[in-house]
């Protein structure tokens, strides 16, 4: 691959995880799409980036809506070149309040689906199509390890997660002949900067203790699978979905 072709794009990259994979990606080399509904924070990372001598350029978009997502697509080629990489992190997580599966109302429930699963899905029918007429690209979308354990006062959000799996594996079969990869990580809950009123320090601490590496998990933990699956070093990896929690859920 040219220079020029070692374009990422990340959704959700103005803050928390997506944060990280956007320095992470830069560094190990790969010109970066910060893409975020926060375009001030798109901009921040961006300029991180650019200051420690990378490329990067900030981006906003919904990526729940179509033509957001199109424009989006050429402003990106426009801009920073080829994308050949495709990290779907965007969704609604930090924001979202827990409660029974009974409490949960539609709008929220729909919402919820709108973004984590159909804003997954629309940035894979835009970009895929573009990496297969290269003959090669990666896609990795972030699941969450909540799908293992079954996270209770989390319905929409778990449901959404698995979906984020089924998605996977069916478009890795797709586009499999056309050279594109599509994996899934699922994180474990991890700390970022970014405060969670869905839990606190002792929560987070006791759920530590169930790892089987006994320590809170923080962005950094995430950053090596990511550049793992962006990279070459993972050509035959595809369908897969890599469970990073420290040794909580046995996947
Ligand atoms: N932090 C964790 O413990 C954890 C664990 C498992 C999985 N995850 C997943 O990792 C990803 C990142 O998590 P996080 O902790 O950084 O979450 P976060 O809520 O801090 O960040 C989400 C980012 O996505 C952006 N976003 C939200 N809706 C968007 C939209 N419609 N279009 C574009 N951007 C949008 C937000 O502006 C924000 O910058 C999410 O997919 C989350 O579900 C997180």
């Amino acid at each position: 691959m040219t220079v020029q072709q070692r374009v990422a794009v990340v959704t959700g990259g103005g803050q928390g995880l997506g944060r990280s994979f956007c320095l992470a990606l830069a560094e190990a080399g790969w010109a970066v799409a910060v893409v975020d509904l926060d375009l001030e924070n798109a901009r921040a990372i961006a300029g991180k980036v650019e200051a420690s001598g990378g490329i990067a350029k900030g981006f906003h978009a919904d990526v729940s809506d179509e033509n957001a997502v199109s424009r989006l697509a050429e402003q990106i080629e426009g801009g920073l070149g080829a994308v050949s990489v495709l990290v779907n992190n965007a969704a609604i997580f930090s924001t979202l309040s827990m409660g029974s599966y009974d409490e949960i109302s539609l709008q929220t429930w729909k919402r919820v689906m709108d973004v984590n699963v159909t804003g997954t899905f629309l940035c894979c029918k835009e970009f895929a199509p573009r990496m297969a007429a290269a003959g090669y690209g990666k896609i990795v979308n972030i699941s969450s390890a909540t799908v293992f354990t079954g996270r209770p006062g989390y319905l929409h959000y778990v449901t959404s997660k698995a979906a984020v799996i089924g998605l996977t594996r069916a478009l890795a079969s797709e586009v499999g002949p056309q050279g594109v990869r599509v994996n899934a990580l699922a994180p474990g809950s991890t700390e970022t900067e970014v405060e969670r009123a869905t839990i606190t320090r002792e929560a987070r601490e006791k759920m530590a203790g169930e790892t089987a590496l006994r320590r809170v998990q923080v962005a950094e933990d995430l950053v090596g699978t990511v550049v793992f699956l962006a990279s070459e070093a993972s050509d035959f990896v595809t369908g897969q979905t890599i469970n990073v929690d420290g040794g909580l859920a046995f996947h």
